[in-house]
């Protein structure tokens, strides 16, 4: 009897001491479990002598009855006390504001905007994009588009040039997008209408260069492009994109080794208050390059002058970028700093169409 008493006030001091739900179960087991204690005295009644049996068996029962309801109730009190502490840490305060998700807070780069815009009305025009590599070779950026060897004009370009491999040709981080008119015209048969959107690199830097930047190249191949076409295609393009209803252009007579003949092209626009504004006012600002492709870049593109045609034209992104949205320092774009994406950037699910609005 004793043994028993002893046994009950020992769970019962285990079950007090227990205070989470697997020192509970382990309690229980130990006493209740194949091999627990109070099991193991459940069996000794098989050997008793009948008597003996009769006054153990009820108190064994008891017992048994006793420690069960009390790991039961320790085990829900231990309940109660994890929701409740659940509870405490896991506060919400409901009155908080709530937190914007990835598509609201992400912001789409001017640079890339403004792709978007002039791909849209260049598109809509029946343009496809092109692209090319970065690295170009020697050949591309400058001898297939008409640079003489020695000529100056490879010089104005400040090429950042890769040391000569072995054969010793050097290749360059290519200077601007006109290479793609060489790529374009090797692979595909005209006509061509193609605008090509890249990166460009020159030794270059300040607050309105920055040695890598971005250039929008135009070409336009058939058998009977000309002069007129190209006014026609630009100006469409300029007064789009500036989301003006008309706009003045000038063109002056140029030189590049691409084209001939070639042409600057200025905008109208007023310069009288803080902001530029285009369309309107008595200033001029130039914008692009643009010319009749040269025969001899016909011929390195594998194309027969006699019986192809067609004009092409160059602008910075970067720059037209600024004046749309007005953004005065162009190193502001390459440094990655969220504030002035947050600032100048767009909407990702605002998309630039020309139904819909440009950059409304
Ligand atoms: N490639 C010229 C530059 O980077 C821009 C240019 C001018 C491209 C006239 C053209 C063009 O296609 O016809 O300065």
């Amino acid at each position: 009897m004793d043994d028993l008493v002893q046994l009950e006030s020992v769970l019962a001091a285990q079950i007090e001491a227990a205070n989470d739900e697997a020192a509970i179960e382990a309690v229980r087991v130990a006493a209740l479990g194949k091999k627990g204690s109070i099991s193991e005295k459940l069996k000794s009644l098989g050997s008793m002598s009948p008597e003996e049996r009769q006054s153990q068996g009820p108190a064994i029962n008891g017992l048994k009855n006793r420690i069960t309801e009390a790991l039961t109730a320790r085990k829900s009190a231990l309940k109660d006390v994890a929701i409740a502490s659940r509870l405490e840490k896991e506060k919400v305060d409901v009155s908080l504001p709530v937190r914007a998700a990835p598509a609201e807070r992400g912001r789409i780069h001017p640079i890339s905007q403004v792709v978007d815009e002039i791909t849209a009305i260049f598109a809509d025009m029946g343009f496809s994009i092109a692209e090319g590599p970065d690295i170009e070779t020697d050949y591309y950026n400058f001898t297939a588009l008409n640079f003489p060897e020695g000529h100056p004009a490879r010089e104005m370009h400040d090429t950042f040039f890769f040391n000569p491999d072995e054969n010793g040709e050097r290749r360059v981080l290519r200077t601007h997008t006109s290479p793609v008119q060489i790529r374009t015209m090797e692979s595909q048969k005209p006509p061509i209408r193609i605008v090509i959107p890249g990166k460009t690199y020159r030794m270059d830097s300040d607050a309105t260069h920055s040695p890598m930047f971005h250039q929008v190249e135009g070409l336009v191949i058939d058998k009977t492009a000309n002069v007129a076409n190209m006014k026609w295609v630009l100006e469409e393009f300029c007064k789009a994109f500036f989301e003006v209803p008309s706009l003045k252009m000038r063109f002056r007579p140029s030189y590049f080794p691409f084209t001939e003949p070639s042409l600057e092209v200025d905008i109208q626009c007023d310069r009288s208050g803080k902001e530029v504004k285009f369309g309107e006012g008595t200033d001029w600002m130039e914008i692009l390059g643009c010319g009749m492709v040269h025969p001899n870049v016909l011929r390195a593109g594998g194309l027969d002058p006699d019986e192809y045609q067609g004009f092409a034209w160059g602008m910075g992104i970067d720059r037209i970028a600024m004046l749309k949205y007005g953004m005065p320092d162009l190193r502001a774009f390459f440094d990655a700093d969220v504030r002035w994406l947050q600032h100048y950037g767009f909407r990702p699910l605002d998309m630039p169409t020309l139904f819909g609005g440009l950059s409304a």
